[in-house]
């Protein structure tokens, strides 16, 4: 197959964790699935599906207003999820945790709570222009309430951040740096303990979207001193619908609710209501119980992963692809900032994306493409979009031969 013996590869055992992973044992369109879309979602392990099968057999109740057996079951495994959660990422206490439908809720939480409270007429926001719309666009709403700006920090033509520039441009008026800590699209893994410190240095806080970083490497909240990190569980093996968002104490506690409703409150009435104490004040509504649930499935199994093995042969894969892309007429790799997680954005000449990713499929093998909701970056490089192959610690160096003998098969038809 190849000559890659790195000790990620050579130690890992991509194969046995495969088995955990039943959705990849299956065929499409005639072939073996070889899932590469694991940066729009990853897989769910049978754990964390027996758990949400469990909860919902065994268990299901509300959470925390039940005065029975089935409430109480429901109340500790949730919380216990929580406390997982916190740990995981290394938060100082377990109500820094609050639950989100997804990454982009936890940016809007924190853009419409603290940004409605502390932004004003002429305060700036940097976002980096390789962001997600996610951390463009809840921002945007803001500023235009308040009559702040959102500027993009410049990326050069690898994917790199340029932190001089980001230097020269905080001021006083930056109130905050919100940044992604891996590219989606590109996969570029930006510095952000730099880019904290430096907007710490300059009075401004910080937001971290960690949607891409979570399942390739480890995050301690509290080394990286972020103000607010936030992310998804569906792409750290857990349920859709359901994220994280990690905050300082301080900051959340001086943070107005996000949404009124149930949960949320203290005491209710028509003179005024109060609210409830965190991570509650932000929780208003039944929660995805079953959700958070199978995530502390989801992180119960990733604490028995060899994660150090899983990252090196994340690592492994990518340098491969990377290899196989450079032997390979007529790709262009997008994205080839010197740090990058495993996604291998790039373009076939001559052909569209969406035509290769159609052709990608028919032969079993499961890509994104488009602009993967990062307009600004793709608009930077003069492209609609790319074709982007993104790995887990499940995919396999074959899973790689498979994407360019496909790709080949694609060229061949296309071009
Ligand atoms: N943001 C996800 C992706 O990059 C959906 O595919």
């Amino acid at each position: 197959m190849n000559d890659l013996s790195m000790s990620g590869v050579a130690t890992f055992d991509a194969e046995r964790v495969r088995q955990d992973f039943p959705i990849l044992n299956q065929e499409v369109n005639g072939n073996p699935l070889v899932y590469l879309d694991n940066a729009a979602t990853t897989q769910k392990p049978d754990a964390v599906i027996q758990a949400i099968v469990d909860y919902y057999r065994t268990d299901n109740s509300n959470v925390h207003r039940g005065a029975h057996t089935l409430a109480d079951r429901a109340t500790e495994k949730f919380e216990a999820a929580r406390l997982k959660v916190a740990s995981y990422v290394n938060a100082g206490e377990a109500r820094q945790i609050i639950w989100t439908r997804g990454t982009s809720e936890g940016i809007n939480l924190v853009a419409s709570s603290w940004g409605r409270t502390h932004l004003k007429q002429g305060d700036r926001v940097l976002v980096s222009a390789m962001e997600h719309h996610s951390n463009i666009v809840p921002w945007q709403m803001v500023a235009l309430e308040v009559g702040a700006t959102v500027e993009a920090i410049p990326v050069d033509e690898t994917g790199t951040l340029d932190l001089d520039a980001l230097a020269s441009m905080l001021d006083e008026r930056v109130k905050m740096v919100a940044c992604g800590h891996v590219s989606n699209a590109l996969g570029t893994i930006n510095p952000v303990e730099q880019i904290i410190g430096m907007a710490h240095a300059s009075g401004a806080l910080c937001l971290i979207d960690g949607a891409q970083a979570i399942s390739h490497f480890d995050v301690d909240v509290q080394a990286l001193d972020c103000d607010f990190y936030v992310f998804s569980a569906h792409k750290l093996f857990g349920p859709t619908g359901l994220g994280v968002l990690y905050g300082k104490l301080d900051l959340l506690h001086a943070m107005p609710p996000y949404q009124g409703g149930g949960e949320m409150i203290e005491t209710v009435s028509f003179a005024g209501t109060t609210y409830n104490q965190l991570p509650y004040k932000f929780e208003a509504g039944t929660p995805h119980i079953a959700g958070v649930i199978g995530f502390g499935a989801a992180i119960d199994y990733l604490q028995q992963l060899d994660r150090r093995g899983a990252q090196a042969h994340e690592q492994a894969l990518l340098a491969y692809a990377e290899k196989r892309a450079q032997e390979t007429p007529g790709v262009q790799l997008i994205g080839t900032s010197a740090s990058k997680t495993s996604v291998l954005s790039f373009l076939l000449e001559g052909t569209h994306p969406q035509d290769v990713g159609m052709l990608l499929d028919q032969q079993g093998v499961a890509v994104r493409t488009g602009n993967h909701c990062a307009q600004p970056i793709m608009d930077q490089f003069g492209i609609p979009g790319t074709i982007r192959a993104s790995f887990a610690f499940y995919n396999t160096l074959s899973d790689v031969d498979r994407l360019f003998e496909a790709l080949a098969k694609a060229r061949q038809f296309l071009v």
